[in-house]
């Protein structure tokens, strides 16, 4: 597998599982067109909770696979994908060429411009007014009061989901300010 899915993070993701084949026995064959939208109303905006994931998806919209994904973005690589509520966010391939289990909200903490990944900077700098983020979204220079949001990065079937990031920032030990 290309990535993986931390331990404390299995169960929610098997209730998951278990929520979709429910559901997927629950409604005609008709709507199961309509299963990506679903996690939208299957549990409270906000709540944090299993089922509030959201697919990562692709400049053209599709789904996105790490199989697919890690055969064209290499080690150090930071691309965009849509993510939750929209929000363009870096999907990170790590050096040992697996999908990080996070991702970056890239949604600039100073006026939310979205902020460019510069690979041979090592870091990410907004265009607007120069604030400088590492490669994990840490501020390193403002006027950005924050550092860029985290999202987590689960794999459901090889498709790449985003959950939200509720707990201790990895990267100041901070709660997290975008709860
Ligand atoms: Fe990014 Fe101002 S919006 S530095």
């Amino acid at each position: 597998a290309a990535s993986s899915i931390p331990a404390d993070r299995v169960p929610d993701m098997e209730k998951r599982k278990l929520m979709n084949l429910l559901l997927l026995g629950a409604i005609s064959l008709p709507t199961v067109g309509m299963v990506v939208p679903y996690g939208a109303f299957f549990v409270p905006a906000g709540s944090g909770g299993a089922g509030s994931g959201t697919y990562a998806k692709d400049k053209l919209g599709n789904d996105i696979t790490v199989n697919e994904w890690l055969k064209t973005h290499g080690p150090n690589d930071r691309t965009l994908a849509q993510g939750l509520k929209g929000d363009p966010t870096y999907l990170v391939v790590e050096q040992d060429k697996t999908l990080a289990t996070y991702g970056i909200n890239a949604v600039c903490t100073h006026l939310g411009c979205v902020v460019p990944w510069n690979g041979a900077e090592n870091k990410f700098i907004c265009p607007c007014h120069g604030s400088q983020y590492n490669n994990q979204g840490k501020v390193v220079r403002g006027p950005a009061p924050l550092s860029l949001a985290l999202v987590h990065v689960d794999v459901d079937d090889d498709k790449v989901l985003f959950v939200p990031w509720v707990e201790t920032d990895f990267r100041t030990g901070e709660d997290p300010w975008w709860k």
